[in-house]
């Protein structure tokens, strides 16, 4: 039984702990391993769960601004807002509110991101530290929200150690082959590079991302991979039956992006094409992805069971810190 919306919202109690301990960021050095679709997909699903959530896009692309739709809106100030925040102390504010319901967003663009690099570089340069200016940033409306959510580039380490500065718990969805995989060893030396300044950041966990349904051996020989970089440091991420969570190979990604929405949306909207039903009614009642139609309905299904394995890793860990 694949977990449903209701039950994933019992587990979100306001924030009680510290004021920044619910900031998930998605990284991985290496592009195009699926941080976007993961970071936009989760907070969308957190959302439409009833967790309260600010989405902050690091990403010079702006790919969530596909994912959600609001790439060509006015809205989208494309970084312009953030580039303030840091090299003007403006107060951060989510940029566009509810672009569903209960999710607002902080976007960024290409050019604004470089901005805020050269920003960053020059900190860097006068020995200013610049690693904790985020979280400060973020710390007087994060008791707005039950999580904040981050996507980050690959290939800028100090917008990174920004980003990090910032960070409870880190995702990291990573490919198959060995150099996505080898890159987890990079990420984990910088992190610790980050720890003095923030000693709070850990890895939540591991996303086997992109990967052929039917393909056994690939998949262990690359949880073997995984396990053998990061160690102790960190784990896949399971089901509730234990069973490691795979997000799948399929094309239906591509055509969310293209259509400005999340997968579940799209998943949606196939099943009532198909049924006149809701098809997203399907998911909220547990049924597997799987069993809505065509290759969308077992993506969303891997999203879904995504988001419910990393809220209630943080639930776990949120128990066990209080007890
Ligand atoms: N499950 C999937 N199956 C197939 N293709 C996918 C899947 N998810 C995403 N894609 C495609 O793979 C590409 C990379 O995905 P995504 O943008 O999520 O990765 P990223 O790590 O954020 O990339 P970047 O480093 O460029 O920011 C995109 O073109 C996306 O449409
Ligand atoms: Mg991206």
């Amino acid at each position: 039984m694949a977990p449903n919306l209701a039950e994933m919202a019992v587990t979100s109690p306001r924030l009680t702990q510290d004021v920044l301990s619910r900031v998930i960021t998605f990284a991985n050095g290496k592009g195009g391993v699926g941080k976007t679709s993961c970071s936009a997909n989760f907070a969308a699903l957190s959302a439409a769960a009833g967790w309260k959530v600010l989405f902050v896009d690091f990403d010079a692309q702006g790919d969530a601004g596909d994912d959600m739709g609001y790439k060509n809106s006015e809205a989208n100030d494309r970084g312009a807002h953030m580039l303030q925040v840091l090299d003007a102390n403006k107060p951060l504010q989510p940029v566009i509110r509810e672009v569903r319901p209960n999710l607002d967003v902080i976007p960024m663009g290409r050019e604004m991101l470089k901005t805020i690099e050269d920003v960053l570089a020059g900190k860097r340069r006068r020995g200013t530290e610049f690693r904790l200016m985020l979280a400060e940033a973020l710390a007087p409306i994060a008791r707005d929200y039950d999580l904040i959510v981050i996507d980050t580039p690959p290939d800028r380490p100090d917008v990174l150690q920004l980003v990090f500065g910032a960070t409870r718990w880190l995702v990291i969805p990573t490919k198959a082959d060995r150099s996505s995989i080898g890159n987890l060893r990079d990420l984990a030396e910088e992190l610790k590079e980050v720890r003095p300044a923030n000693p709070d950041v850990e890895i939540l966990g591991v996303v086997p991302y992109d990967f052929d349904t039917n393909a056994g051996r690939i998949k262990r020989n690359a949880i073997e991979d995984i396990q053998a970089v990061l160690g102790d440091a960190a784990d896949v991420f399971q089901d509730s039956e234990g069973e490691v969570i795979f997000v799948r190979h399929s094309n239906a990604a591509v055509d969310a992006r293209n259509a400005g929405k999340l997968v579940h949306e799209l998943a949606e909207m196939a099943q009532e094409e198909e049924s006149g039903e809701p098809g997203w009614q399907a998911l909220r009642e547990g049924k597997k992805g799987d069993r809505i139609p065509g290759s969308v309905g077992g993506l969303a299904g891997d999203h879904l069971l995504l988001t419910n394995a990393i809220l209630t890793r943080i639930d776990r860990f949120e128990a066990a810190a209080s007890a």
